[in-house]
């Protein structure tokens, strides 16, 4: 920090919410040493601004499903979601106490053509267009009308780096702002592909991940990110997927995947 005089800290380490439950331990110790070790240290080096990822995993069963509020009960049952929430607060904390700049977003599922996703519960959004593209065949293991609200990555990019711009006097939270692009199920996916490979077929196997689903929104109510830095996504459902669709099939081409 000191050597290179870095300014800003993107901290998007984690244990994601489907590992986090095969190793609760780990997922605490993981995501929440780290995030105070990053928090200590931009206390410390007096660091411009800090970045943290949260999600909709700190939202549970308990929670209004549809179009989920920004200031809702927070009650989550996977240990993701509880250091979700107990590192928004730790946020929000070191902000008023030492004034560190920390910035955050309760992330939906994230969809990215460049990187595969690890241990998480929305990840079947990504692995669809992969088996889609190679296998034309894809088991989903959450159940074909598990609604869930989701972000493309150029969407999740513009979003984190429009946060981080705004002025500071704009920025009204420091634990978790709600932000969403589009909420689709598996079906209304594996549809929209279908339309580009129509020898596309899928069926569905749920396993654990269903529970996590259940207990996670349909929809968010983003408007206070709208309001006061200026959110919009640039991505809907059939521009998302035709992206993907063509930005995979080019990698596949040229011998990449
Ligand atoms: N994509 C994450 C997960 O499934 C949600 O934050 O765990």
């Amino acid at each position: 920090m000191k050597q290179y005089d870095i300014d800003t800290i993107y901290h998007l380490v984690a244990l994601m919410s489907a590992t986090g439950e095969q190793n609760p331990q780990l997922a605490w110790k993981l995501n929440m040493g780290s995030l105070h070790n990053i928090l200590e240290i931009a206390r410390e080096q007096e660091l411009t601004r800090l970045f943290w990822p949260s999600s909709i995993g700190v939202f549970g069963p308990s929670t209004p499903r549809t179009e989920t509020p920004q200031e809702t009960i927070l009650l989550p049952t996977t240990i993701y979601g509880v250091t979700k929430v107990a590192g928004e607060l730790l946020c929000n904390y070191y902000f008023h106490k030492y004034g560190v700049d920390v910035r955050s977003i309760r992330f939906p599922g994230i969809i990215s053509s460049e990187t595969p996703p690890g241990g998480g519960t929305t990840d079947y959004a990504v692995e669809i267009f992969y088996e889609a593209l190679k296998r034309k065949r894809y088991t989903c293991f959450l159940d074909k009308d598990t609604v869930l609200p989701f972000l493309y990555m150029p969407d999740c990019i513009k979003a984190t780096i429009d946060l981080m711009k705004t002025p500071l006097s704009q920025i009204k939270r420091h634990d978790g702002y709600n932000v969403t692009g589009t909420s689709f199920s598996p079906e209304e996916l594996a549809s929209e592909i279908m339309k580009h490979i129509p020898e596309f077929r899928w069926n569905y196997r749920p396993d654990f991940r269903q529970k996590i689903a259940d207990s996670w929104p349909m929809s968010i109510d983003d408007s206070q990110s709208r309001q006061e830095w200026g959110w919009k996504p640039d991505y809907d459902l059939p521009s998302m997927t035709q992206d993907m669709l063509e930005r995979l099939s080019r990698r596949f081409a040229e011998g990449k995947l």
